[in-house]
């Protein structure tokens, strides 16, 4: 099959990964930066135009869009749709992903365990709001934030207070979220590809941090998922619309908590698990892009 993964950085571990999987499978694989396409556009002729050429001859897209180049990044990936190209993930399940609120509204919606959330403008009475996340010490997450940046701690209602107005006055929209405390600085990342989890880990902060991220000085490490664990991730996956995601989930007293699905999920978990996630990848769309990719049924 010709399978273009789409990234900026042919460097990057995850699309290396998914290069030589490809090519061990004997695939005619090649990554194509997406912030480098253009499309024209014209009645019923959907055209995807790169270095020169016009890109026709694709079976298979493997999107891994950089959230800072969401909006350019799922515009192409569009075209790609248009053309009738089975891909990995959907230009609208991946918009899904990146909008925080979005996506809380959503898992919600499909009866997964989430840390309670509350979303609100600042004409809203900012300690009723504080009191319905659960009081202090509560999280304050930026809507479009990632890899742990714009997550904050506010260990005080007046903290708290403090942080939302000077959201407000930056015009940033944020999420107010019970702090899940007995997490402490740990959360479970599933790996699912095709519906199904095939690999998972632990990340747990190596200092006083209360989040886990690897970008934040986070390490990982194998974990086992209870039935329960493994069950919250695959209907997760399945509400965002997304086979092949990344599911983020915090241990707490009343269960799995879903906290994000992430839909160009790292492949550093090879390293912490000895798990083959590309290879999987690969094998999914072997036998999947014959026939369509699945319609988006979410709704939202
Ligand atoms: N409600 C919460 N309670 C406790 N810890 C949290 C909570 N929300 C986030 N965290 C911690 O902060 C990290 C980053 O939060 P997350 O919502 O995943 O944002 P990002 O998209 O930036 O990774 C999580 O991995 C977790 O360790
Ligand atoms: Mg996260």
């Amino acid at each position: 099959m010709k399978i273009a993964i789409l990234s900026q950085g042919p460097g990057n571990y995850s699309t290396k990964r998914l290069v030589e999987e490809a090519e061990k499978r004997g695939h005619d694989v090649r990554v194509i930066n997406y912030a480098k396409c253009y499309v024209t556009i014209e009645s019923s002729k959907p055209v995807i135009r790169y270095e020169g050429q016009d890109l026709n001859d694709i079976d298979v897209v493997i999107p891994r869009i950089a959230s800072s180049l969401t909006k350019y990044g799922t515009a192409i990936l569009r075209q790609f749709e248009l053309k009738g190209v089975f891909t990995t993930a959907r230009s609208i399940a991946i918009n899904r992903t990146r909008d925080k609120l979005r996506a809380t509204q959503i898992l919600a919606q499909s009866g997964v365990g989430i840390p309670k959330t509350v979303f609100a403008r600042e004409t809203a009475d900012l300690d009723d709001v504080v009191v319905q996340a659960g009081g202090a010490p509560l999280i304050i997450k930026v809507a479009r934030g990632t890899h742990g940046n714009g997550v904050v701690l506010a260990e005080t209602r007046k903290a708290a207070q403090a942080v939302m107005q000077a959201f407000y006055v930056e015009g940033v929209s944020f999420l107010v979220q019970e702090f899940i405390g007995e997490a402490a600085g740990s959360d479970i990342r599933a790996f699912v590809v095709g519906g199904k989890v095939v690999a998972s880990m632990k990340r747990q902060s190596l200092d006083d941090d209360f989040r886990s991220n690897l970008h934040q000085g986070g390490e990982g490490k194998p974990v086992k998922l209870t039935d329960l664990e493994r069950k919250t991730a695959q209907k997760a996956a399945r509400a965002m619309g997304l086979p092949v995601c990344g599911v983020d989930m915090l241990r707490s007293e009343r269960g799995p908590l879903v906290l994000e699905v992430n839909s160009s999920p790292g492949f550093g978990i090879e390293k912490y698990t000895g798990h083959n996630v590309g290879e999987k990848i690969i094998e999914y769309v072997e036998q999947n892009a014959k026939r369509q990719t699945r319609k988006d049924r979410v709704g939202a």
